[in-house]
């Protein structure tokens, strides 16, 4: 017989390239603990609705748990030939228990058995996905708390725009990553219905519970409709759109580091545990590691890209295009838990230059709008011509080389005779972010209250 599992009607081997590409044994034996788990709570679903005897039940829950065994000491023998992890792991199942094996796949179809092992795949990843970010989280926050009265320059258009503080910067991060947490638990809400009993597309003739099956595996409660559990693969696609975001936001904080640890830059210093040096330029540190976690955005992404496609053509209820599905998940989600990692170590080790910091936000005019706040409080200017009036000290201070602190009084009131000697003292950067106190605002003290809240809520109880 050319096929033991389903070979009844084959009179020939498939060839050589059908198995090649048929295959999925080689990605998907990463279900294995999924498909054990989901075929166990069936056993004794289908035992206790008298579907198949109890002492068959026990050998096959029994035989399962050598199976998990084998396959963790690593002796177990994939086979291509059996295509999947299922068919892989029902036939060894025959073999260690005789004809109990074969009751195993009563009610129930391999598309609602790699729905269901595929679930529960998700779900476990995106369960370690979430202590894995917010160990990120806590590193953000703790040097955030460490930096919160650290002056840097803050940017737009990547040009000098005003003073904030290192603490600030960093915590903008934990707040992208709370709503990326809370985009994971949302998907996982969704995900947690059971799609088993659904069997291949139509449901079963035979008297099964779901609800058990969904209970014993940790589902919220089963999937309404037969078709749609067989179907749908929402819950990578939505999963991997979270990802995509998260990895999004990796990658900017990644391409500040690049930027930070350049030698034009040197804002920051990464230890030698997050460089690499060149084989040929002996005074380079090269920022590896963010380089890596930006460049693997594209490829998270493009998991994503590649599910929408695949689904996009497809009529209900289950097709062979589904098998795609997991080798991209999987090297998503590895590669995401990875960059997670990555930078939390970045995080904990990067330590900013605060004297460099300090000179790069004194530079560049940082305080222009310190100055027309001033003539606006001070002067009663409205802001329009305060803006004007600090625009020409620009400009004076650049004619003279000097920063805006350095102009005379003599200069200021050439371009505006109201100026006072008080206006020295909103000039500082110390100052000009102290004086940030609105709500989300940059000031020192701010920024420790936020840190300490989420070290609070993230600091592991204990
Ligand atoms: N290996 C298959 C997959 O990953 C399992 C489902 C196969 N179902 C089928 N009717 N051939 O999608």
């Amino acid at each position: 017989m050319s096929n033991d599992m389903w070979g009844g009607r084959f009179l020939s081997d498939p060839a050589a390239i059908m198995q090649e590409i048929n295959a999925s044994i080689d990605f998907d034996r990463q279900l294995y603990r999924q498909d054990i788990r989901a075929s166990q709570a069936h056993a004794r679903m289908l035992a206790a609705q008298k579907i198949i005897r109890e002492d068959d039940a026990e050998a096959i829950v029994n035989g399962l748990d050598t199976i998990l065994g084998e396959i963790e000491a690593g002796t177990f023998t994939f086979s291509r030939k059996l295509e999947d992890i299922h068919l892989n792991i029902e036939s060894r199942l025959t073999e260690l228990i005789g004809a109990a094996g074969g009751r195993l796949h009563t009610a129930r179809s391999r598309n609602d058995q790699v729905a269901v092992d595929f679930r529960l795949w998700v779900r476990d990843a995106l369960d370690a996905l979430d202590g894995e970010i917010a160990r990120l989280q806590l590193a953000f926050a703790e040097k955030a708390l460490a930096h919160a009265g650290t002056v840097m320059p803050g940017f737009t258009h990547l040009q000098t725009a005003q003073p904030v503080t290192f603490g600030h910067h960093l915590l903008a991060y934990v707040e992208m990553l709370a709503r990326d947490r809370g985009r994971f638990a949302d998907a996982r809400k969704r995900l947690n219905e059971s799609p088993l009993g659904a069997a291949a597309l139509a449901g079963t003739s035979f008297p099964i519970d779901r609800q058990a099956t969904a209970k014993s595996l940790g589902f919220d409660r089963p999937t309404a409709n037969s078709l749609d559990s067989v179907s749908d693969r929402d819950f990578a696609i939505e999963t991997l759109a979270a990802a995509s975001l998260l990895a999004v936001h990796l990658s900017r904080f990644a391409e500040e580091i690049v930027i930070w640890s350049s030698a034009e830059f040197a804002f920051i210093r990464l230890s030698d545990k997050f460089t690499t040096g060149s084989s040929i330029m002996p005074q380079k540190r090269n920022p590896d590691a963010a380089e890596l976690v930006r460049a693997k955005t594209g490829r998270i992404i493009g998991a994503l890209n590649a599910l929408l496609i695949v689904m996009k053509g497809l009529p209900l209820a289950y097709q062979k295009d589904m098998q795609e599905d997991k080798e991209q998940t999987f090297d998503a989600l590895r590669n995401l838990s990875l960059c997670i990692a990555a930078m939390t170590g970045m995080v904990e080790d990067m330590e900013p230059d605060a004297a460099r910091l300090k000179k790069a936000a004194k530079a560049g005019f940082a305080n222009a709008t310190d100055l027309a706040d001033w003539l606006v409080r001070a002067l009663g200017m409205p802001f329009r011509n305060a803006h004007h009036v600090a625009g020409r000290a620009v400009r004076a201070a650049e004619e003279k080389g000097v920063a805006l602190e350095k102009l005379t009084l003599a200069d200021y009131q050439g371009i505006e005779p109201g100026i006072t000697e008080e206006v020295f003292s909103v000039l500082g950067v110390e100052r000009s972010v102290k004086s940030r106190t609105s709500y989300g605002g940059t000031a020192p003290a701010n920024v420790r209250r936020e840190a300490k809240r989420w070290l609070k809520q993230l600091k592991p109880r204990g």
